[in-house]
Order: structure tokens, then C-alpha cells, then sequence
């Protein structure tokens, strides 16, 4: 069983993606609505909730937490990998956690994670690239720093869009969302000395959900990188070398949405964005 984390709804995203391209696993949802958004909390506070989630992930059985959340990832994921994890009865049972920052600067870059300098042609790219993000994922500079490790000519414009995630949790306007988009667009756009990127991250896994808004503003010539799609070919990937976080064979896949918040108003929430019957139940339930 894998379980995937977020904040709150942007996670649903990334799941989305997870169950289509792997029908015969079971996955466990977790969105931590009780503290949702996570984008301006000080890092330990995220370090802390984003273990405490893990943990109850693991509890339920999951063997492989995804952060799918790239507030997360890019303040926690370091941490509990080489730190808590480590520290834990659950490494030696054989339970990892993983992000979601790694595959897509691999994508966006064209060089797997594990190599960590220039290579021909990458070396020579200069293409602009835009990344959208939380306070604390711009703040980590986390996207800045891999980017240009891997492709060094390449300019990375990081634009905080501080209130989006916040507001499509709490159901905001169709125009509001796009007033938000479009002032994050023009704060990356402004950056650049007006130049337009050739790719976009939408680097907070809320921002999908209004990716048209996002598509309907940007430059044309920009491309918007799919990080769900991303995820997904990353963890197809990483499952073929880890056969131990695969589903067992013949068993029926599930499915199991938590909330550390209110489970009805969740529910009616996610349904106005994902469209599907989905139906949150409380952590402790
Ligand atoms: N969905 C999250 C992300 O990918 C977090 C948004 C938030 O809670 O501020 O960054």
C-alpha cells in the first residue's frame, strides 16, 4: 500500500495520476486540512506536521509515503530521509518516504537526480524556465539550486504565489483564482524583464487544479510541465526497482481518503475539483 500526503487537496492531483497509471495498487490519501495551507508556516513547524502525517501513513500500513506536496518535500524530505527515518524501527522494516521535488527537476532538466553536474548537451541549454511556488518552496530556493546544479546557463524565475493554494482550499471565486494566477504570472513574467519562459513548473501540486488559468495567461510559447504525469512516470520507475512497495498480485486495490479536518466539508470540496464521487473519512475513524 502506498500512501500519498498533502497538505490538503493538491495531493489529489498527483493521486489521480497514481491510480490511472497503477489500477492493481492501493493507495492511502492523507490531506492535513486541520493545518492546511502550509505554504507561510515556519520549516520546523512543516518538518513536524509532514512527520506526523508520515507516521500515521505508516500506521496504516503504507510502506511507501509519497509527499505529494512540494511545500513538503522541499522543507522535509531531506530531513526525514537522512535524519528521522534513520532514527526509526520503521527503516529497518523497510518503510522509505519520497518527494516529489527530485522527478520534476529531472524532467524539467533532462538529467537523472543521481547526476549532479553538467553533462552535454544540458550543459550548454539556456532556456528560461518559471517556476510557480509556496513562500517556503521559492524560500528553499530547493528548484533554483537542482535546476541550475544540472544546467547551469539556464535561467529559473521563482514566483511565490502566497495565497493560491490557500484559496482553492477555501473555495474561492473562479476570478479570484485568476486574479491570483494571473499577478503570479506577471510577478515571473516582470522578473524575466518581460521575457517568456519555455517551461513552467506548477511547483505546488494545488496549482494543477487551476491549470487552466494558468494555461489561459501564460505566454503561449511556454510550456506548462505536467508534475502529476511526472510523478507517475517517477514512481512507475522507482516501483520497477522496489518490488517490495508493489501491490500484492490478484488483490483488489483500495482506496482510502483521510483528513486530519472536517471529513463532509472535505469531501464536497474535493468533489468540486476532481468531479469524482470522493469520499474523505477522519484519520482517527
Ligand atoms: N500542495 C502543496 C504544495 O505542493 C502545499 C500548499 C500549501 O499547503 O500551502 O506545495
Amino acid at each position: 500500500m502506498i500512501g500519498v500526503f498533502d497538505s490538503g487537496l493538491g495531493g489529489l492531483t498527483v493521486l489521480r495520476a497514481l491510480t490511472g497509471r497503477f489500477p492493481e495498487q492501493s493507495f492511502v490519501y492523507l490531506g492535513d486540512h486541520a493545518h492546511v495551507p502550509y505554504g507561510d508556516r515556519p520549516s520546523e513547524e512543516i518538518i513536524d506536521l509532514t512527520r506526523i502525517a508520515v507516521e500515521h501513513l505508516f500506521r496504516r500500513g503504507c510502506k511507501l509515503v509519497l509527499l505529494g506536496c512540494n511545500t513538503a518535500t522541499a522543507v522535509a524530505a531531506r530531513r526525514l530521509q537522512t535524519t528521522w527515518l534513520p532514527s526509526t524501527s520503521w527503516k529497518a522494516a523497510g518503510h522509505n518516504v519520497v518527494g516529489i521535488v527530485a522527478p520534476t527537476v529531472e524532467a524539467a532538466t533532462q538529467t537523472p537526480w543521481a547526476v549532479t553536474t553538467p553533462q552535454y548537451p544540458q550543459k550548454f541549454l539556456t532556456d528560461r524556465i518559471a517556476v510557480f511556488g509556496t513562500t517556503r518552496t521559492i524560500a528553499s530556493n530547493v528548484y533554483g539550486e537542482e535546476i541550475r546544479k544540472r544546467c547551469p546557463k539556464v535561467t529559473v524565475v521563482q514566483q511565490v504565489c502566497a495565497e493560491l493554494a490557500g484559496a482553492i482550499e477555501t473555495g474561492a471565486t473562479e476570478a479570484e483564482l485568476e486574479r491570483l494566477v494571473v499577478a503570479g504570472i506577471d510577478g515571473a513574467l516582470a522578473q524575466a524583464g518581460g521575457e517568456p519562459p519555455h517551461r513552467a513548473i506548477l511547483g505546488c501540486t494545488h496549482f494543477p487544479l487551476v491549470e487552466h488559468l494558468f494555461r489561459r495567461h501564460l505566454p503561449a510559447a511556454t510550456r506548462i510541465l505536467s508534475q502529476p504525469e511526472i510523478v507517475a512516470d517517477s514512481l512507475e520507475d522507482y516501483l520497477s526497482r522496489h518490488l517490495d512497495y508493489r501491490g500484492e498480485a490478484g488483490a483488489a486495490p483500495r482506496l482510502a481518503l483521510l483528513t486530519t479536518g472536517d471529513p463532509e466539508e472535505t469531501s464536497a470540496r474535493a468533489r468540486v475539483f476532481a468531479g469524482d464521487d470522493l469520499s474523505f473519512t477522519h484519520l482517527d475513524a
